[in-house]
């Protein structure tokens, strides 16, 4: 039996911050061993929300320092950018005609987008952007989806194009599934559902011991736990959401101490961050090292390059030929 495909990728947005490693990137370096895997830097998909193209090429390069300083392993994972495999768009357009503008309109995903960025207008390519998330899961026939939970319903649309596909031309394309880890979403500082860029609510997977403790300060708390010795919350406290992925080890006594009133939120803030501290430090030791060897990172890029175009070549040959298109 042949491996099982994954297909995953990110927007290049610049570094990366622990809710992409809880959410998603974890995930990817556990499963390159099981699957045959494939990740992509969707640098198209930055022209949904910014015309300004200037920084997407660094910004690609950043994210893929972070990418193998987190271990994917190039030789068993390929990793490309969407821009320089022209059968992306191909089949982008092929899939934008087998879904209606309705059912984009319905993506949860897209709503909350606008909301959060104050979108008045929205583009034609946003509303397509499941579409084109579609054609690269299924250029290389991904059967899994390693994602973040806000990426679900976008893997929903892509089995509905898969399977009208199917139906209409002959069988070419797996039903892709999403791979959700139990912290598919890591909270943002602030308290809000999401950690992201935009939000300015993160912590960088390079930020140094400092810069995490000064960020830790900030972070949301239970509000009724006013004073040092006051009972607390764990569960309505972002600090504890952290406490819980980066120091398991010792949940059952920081949820009593905050419980009862023996720990102030300060001591337990400054616990947490030198817990992320230590799990970042391997990490931005392995990020010096390809930061100093850019030449090497950009290699990377181009051999995963060659071997992404290859697998999309033939599936575009696939389709063509079902489709009775040349
Ligand atoms: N939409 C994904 C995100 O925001 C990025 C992405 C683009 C993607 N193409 C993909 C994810 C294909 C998985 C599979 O982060």
């Amino acid at each position: 039996m042949p491996k099982k495909r994954i297909l995953s990728g990110m927007r290049p947005t610049g570094k990366l911050h622990i809710g992409h490693y809880v959410g998603a990137l974890e995930n990817w370096v556990k499963l390159q061993n099981e699957y045959e895997s494939f990740h992509l830097i969707a640098d198209y998909h930055v022209l949904t929300t910014s015309l300004d193209t200037s920084d997407v090429y660094e910004n690609s390069i950043e994210m893929l320092i972070d990418w193998l300083a987190c271990g994917l392993d190039p030789i068993k994972s390929p990793m490309f950018r969407q821009s320089q495999i022209k059968e992306h768009a191909e089949l982008n357009l092929i899939f934008s005609m087998l879904i209606t503008v309705n059912r984009l309109e319905r993506n949860p995903t897209l709503k909350d987008q606008i909301r959060d960025l104050n979108i008045e207008n929205v583009i034609y390519g946003h509303l397509g952007y499941p579409v084109l998330q579609t054609a690269d899961i299924l250029l290389y026939k991904g059967n899994a989806v390693p994602v973040g939970e806000d990426q679900v319903p976008h893997i929903e649309i892509s089995r509905e194009i898969a399977r009208r596909f199917n139906n209409q031309y002959g069988d070419v394309f797996p039903e892709p599934e999403a791979l959700l880890t139990k912290f598919s979403r890591l909270t943002g500082l602030d308290g809000n559902a999401k950690m992201s860029k935009s939000l300015g609510n993160t912590i960088l997977l390079c930020d140094d011991v400092e810069t995490i403790k000064q960020r830790m300060k900030k972070a949301a708390i239970d509000p009724n736990k006013i004073k040092k010795d006051t009972p607390g919350n764990p569960d309505a406290c972002t600090v504890y959401s952290y406490h819980k992925k980066f120091n398991d080890e010792n949940i059952g006594e920081i949820d009593s101490d905050c419980r009862n009133g023996s720990i102030g939120c300060f001591d337990c803030k400054m616990k947490c961050a030198a817990k992320i501290s230590n799990f970042l430090e391997p990490i931005i030791e392995k990020r010096k090292y390809y930061e100093s060897r850019i030449d090497e990172v950009k290699d990377i890029l181009h051999s995963g390059e060659i071997k992404g175009r290859k697998v999309a070549e033939e599936t575009m040959s696939e389709v063509r030929e079902k489709m009775k298109l040349g």
